[in-house]
């Protein structure tokens, strides 16, 4: 396995392979990685000759007072893991490479702006944060030109912006998605879940298990979204959690119409300074 550091190496990497009549798949990551982004990795090495994944933590995705500074940066084990995945190539790029004669990284670069879709549930929260997403992987679709990228449904919203930006802006990129992976007690796993204690990964489960009861009432045939909503967000509020938001949508997150029958449940919500996502897609 090849680890690359610089966009020059990685476009000569590229054109070689392709000379070579291969097929480039890619998983872009921000490194810390657990299961569920090798199970990105194995999806592409099922569809792909060459597998490309990407550790880079993304200064631009991320508003004042987030966890940038804080986010945990492991590539020894990552590359150790991907290794052992079967991955070809790790690209590992510095900040300053990704956003050279920047002082702000990248803010005063041209960014691709996703309207509304990033403005709404996880956009509204973090402003600015889908642009970020959005920019640096149409950065990294640039230098690393894959035939398919594969994202987790995890981050659903996430998947939504790129799959838009995609289409609006021709990337001959095929996006595919891969289901959330889940720790045994059901708390998707993410990098984030480090900051949490043992007894808080325990509590944390209660996420996915609400979203599982709100799935069982629309099943017995509650339609009342907002009802739902407003019981999940007390249950989870009751139990310690920090609500920002547990929402209904429809698979495009619009609001859901009568006869939507592909909803997703959103949520995000603290446990003590730690802040979490999950969702769950249903089928009614
Ligand atoms: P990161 O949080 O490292 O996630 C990288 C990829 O792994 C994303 O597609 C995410 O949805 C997926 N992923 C994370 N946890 C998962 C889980 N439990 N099950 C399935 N997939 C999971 O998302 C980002 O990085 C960044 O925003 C990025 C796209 C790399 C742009 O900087």
């Amino acid at each position: 396995m090849q680890i690359i550091h610089t966009i020059s190496e990685i476009r000569q990497q590229v054109v070689t392979y392709r000379q070579k009549g291969k097929s480039i798949g890619f998983v872009p990551t921000m490194g810390n990685l657990h299961q569920g982004h090798l199970e990105l990795v194995k999806m592409a090495l099922s569809k792909t000759d060459i597998v490309i994944c990407s550790i880079f933590v993304n200064p631009l995705q991320f508003s004042e007072g987030e966890d940038f500074e804080q986010y945990p940066r492991t590539l020894d084990r990552d590359t150790e893991k991907l290794k052992q995945t079967g991955c070809h190539i790790v690209f590992a790029p510095a900040v300053d490479e990704m956003y050279p004669q920047s002082t702000v990284d990248g803010r005063d670069q041209s960014q691709i702006i996703v309207p509304d879709i990033s403005d709404i549930y996880e956009g509204a929260s973090r402003p600015g944060h889908f642009t970020g997403v959005a920019t640096i992987v149409a950065k990294l679709f640039n230098m690393v030109q894959p035939d398919t990228a594969v994202f987790g449904s995890k981050d659903y919203q996430q998947l939504q912006v790129i799959k838009r930006f995609v289409q609006d802006l021709c990337f001959p990129v095929e996006i595919i998605s891969h289901p959330i992976v889940r720790e045994t007690n059901g708390l998707a796993m993410s990098s984030r879940n480090s900051y949490l204690s043992s007894a808080q990964k325990q509590q944390a489960a209660a996420i996915y298990e609400t979203l599982n009861n709100i799935e069982g009432q629309i099943h017995n045939g509650i339609k009342d979204y907002s009802a739902l909503q407003r019981w999940a967000e007390e249950h989870l509020n009751h139990l310690g959690f920090r609500i920002d938001y547990v929402v209904i949508c429809d698979a495009d997150l619009n609001k859901p119409e009568m006869q939507s029958k592909q909803l997703v449940i959103l949520a995000a919500a603290y446990l003590g300074n730690t802040r979490l996502i999950d969702n769950l897609q249903i089928t009614i």
